[in-house]
């Protein structure tokens, strides 16, 4: 049979139908997976992919990359429902006026879950930051593994966690979680750098509760097992516990300007005007004269550092180590302080990883350290021992040794036992440590090596208890101070308090140009 003619006129379409075909896309791509579930969306108290890229960047500045990118899946109807972006929104942009890369997941598509398509989408940012040395901000909001997709989409994960990980070190990475974080997913996470979490809004979980109860019976709530609250003083999984997005976008926000655009760089210095007086007297005010009373660490700083530009990290996990960025005279620093009003300042397993996380993080992007030491030893116990301190507290130890950043401390007060050799004392390769006159460095304090090596002449001695108490003062008054220590160099200066501020930043100019190098080596082997 011979084919019918088709007789019908095909029209080309016009340069502005074209046109108007593309802003048409445009718009669609604006409304995600439509206004209903953008309605959910902020009921649930939640801003929109977009609205979090628009808090985050300067404004006008977004540049959105792969908006029309769909997924290829065909199986359980997802032939039958596109969205344009699939999911994520992804660019770059400025924050205050330097380059940062983003992705932001879009919850009311697919509940923000990851297709191969949404996996590529970050994977193609990630790789231009890495060529042009610029940070990534990942925003969260993620179902996890998109399900029609299968092993497609764990693929995608994979993907991620590979390029977070060459990543780490060369360009600064930052997670927000602000929605569910459930899987494997939060493995791209926990490799980056800083995780955020928004209160009661977000949580992180390997299994979530139903799978919890199923294999454990234990039952425990989305927000008691995983939320902001649980990962910032429990687990130590996110460093920033955020009342709500807005916060949480303005800590992003803060965090970078502390930090530089790459392993190669600096981070900025601010402009600084001496509105402060350099001799600050209140410091000498802060130690009280007996040596067991507590004292806020947080306290010194803040009169150390430029006014207000203590940004302190891990707030309320392991709260014995207080960790943080500050200024120093405009110039970025990472503090590292023990804080003896938490557990008089002891290092345990807690604080010896976050202490190691931190120092790590600031030599990897050239940020110089402070150490302010106040320790008075490793807490004893079984359970610090069955749970590894000696491997927790080496993380500290070896994280301090091989940073070849600028690095100063100040004993404000105690440096016992082995704790003295961690908090960057001179012997693993401090550049200047500087001691107040009411520090103590000795092996240990003078009661218990009192009560060890005079031992025999205690128990010997007609007044046992008036023996230790004179074996305790001959102690005291050879080991608690700094002056042993300085005789023999391992203390630069001793210096009144009142004049650490000015000393510091002379200290930090003189290193400013330091250069130092590891032995040659593929990579050390930290003790994880
Ligand atoms: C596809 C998903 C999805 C997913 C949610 N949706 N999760 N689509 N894949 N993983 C869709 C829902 O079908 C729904 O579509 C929309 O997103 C919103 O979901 P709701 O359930 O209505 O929202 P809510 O009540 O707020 O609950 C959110 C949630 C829940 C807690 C995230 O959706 C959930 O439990 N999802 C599954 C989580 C999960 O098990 N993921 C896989 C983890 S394993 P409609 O059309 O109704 O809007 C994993 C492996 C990774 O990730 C391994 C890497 C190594």
């Amino acid at each position: 049979m011979a084919k019918q003619l088709d007789t019908r006129i095909y029209t080309m379409p016009t340069n502005k139908e074209k046109f108007d075909l593309l802003a048409k896309k445009n718009e669609e791509t604006l409304v995600g997976g439509g206004q209903k579930r953008i309605d959910a969306q902020h009921n649930k108290g939640k801003l929109t992919a977009r609205e979090r890229i628009q808090l985050l960047l300067d404004e006008g500045t977004f540049e959105e990359i792969g908006k029309f990118v769909m997924h290829r899946c065909n199986d359980f109807g997802l032939d039958k429902e596109y969205y344009l972006g699939d999911g994520v929104v992804t660019g770059y942009g400025t924050v205050n006026g330097r380059l940062i890369y983003v992705f932001s997941q879009d919850f009311t598509v697919f509940g923000g879950s990851l297709s191969e398509t949404h996996a590529e989408k970050i994977v193609k940012i990630m790789d231009l930051a890495m060529k042009n040395g610029a940070p990534v901000i990942g925003l969260n909001d993620s179902g996890g593994a998109r399900i029609q997709e299968g092993v497609v989409s764990l693929g995608g994960y994979a993907d991620i966690f590979y390029r977070n990980t060459m990543a780490s070190g060369v360009v600064p990475q930052i997670s927000a979680i602000m929605g569910p974080c459930a899987g494997g997913a939060v493995y791209s996470p926990a490799i980056t750098d800083f995780v955020l979490m928004v209160e009661n809004t977000s949580y992180m979980f390997v299994t979530g509760p139903n799978v919890v109860k199923t294999v454990t019976q234990e039952e425990v709530s989305a927000e008691d097992l995983g939320g902001a609250s649980t990962h910032s003083t429990k687990s130590g999984v996110t460093h920033f516990a955020c009342a709500n997005e807005v916060e949480c976008i303005d800590h992003i926000k803060k965090l970078l300007g502390y930090m530089p655009q790459n392993c190669e760089e600096n981070a900025p210095i601010h402009p600084y005007e001496a509105t402060k007086e350099e001799v600050v007297e209140a410091l000498n005010d802060i130690v009280p004269d007996n040596p067991n009373q507590p004292y806020d660490m947080r306290d010194v700083v803040d009169l150390i550092v430029d006014s207000e530009s203590f940004l302190e990290v891990h707030k309320n996990y392991a709260e014995n180590i207080v960790v943080g960025f500050a200024r120093l005279a405009g110039r970025s620093i990472g503090i590292v302080g023990n804080q003896p009003s938490a557990l008089a300042g002891v290092l345990d397993i807690d604080s010896s990883k976050k202490g190691a996380r931190f120092v790590r993080f600031c030599d990897c992007f050239n940020v110089p350290l402070l150490v302010l030491e106040d320790v008075p030893g490793f807490l004893p116990g079984t359970d610090q021992e069955w749970n590894g301190i000696i491997a927790n507290g080496a993380k500290l130890l070896y994280a301090f040794s091989e940073a070849t950043v600028p690095r100063v401390t100040v004993i404000t007060r105690k440096a016992y036992g082995g704790a003295y050799d961690v908090m960057n004392s001179k012997h693993i390769g401090a550049d200047m440590n500087f001691a107040w006159p009411n520090a103590e460095i000795a092996v240990m304090g003078a009661k218990g090596a009192s009560e060890i090596i005079f031992k025999r002449e205690i128990a010997q001695s007609e007044d046992p208890e008036a023996k230790l108490q004179e074996k305790i003062d001959e102690y005291t008054s050879k080991f608690a101070n700094p002056y042993r220590a300085a005789h023999r160099g391992y203390v630069d200066e001793v210096i009144l308090p009142q004049d650490t501020r000015i000393k510091l930043i002379k200290a930090f100019k003189m290193l400013e140009n330091k250069v130092d190098t590891l032995p040659r080596k593929k990579h050390g082997n930290i003790p994880l």
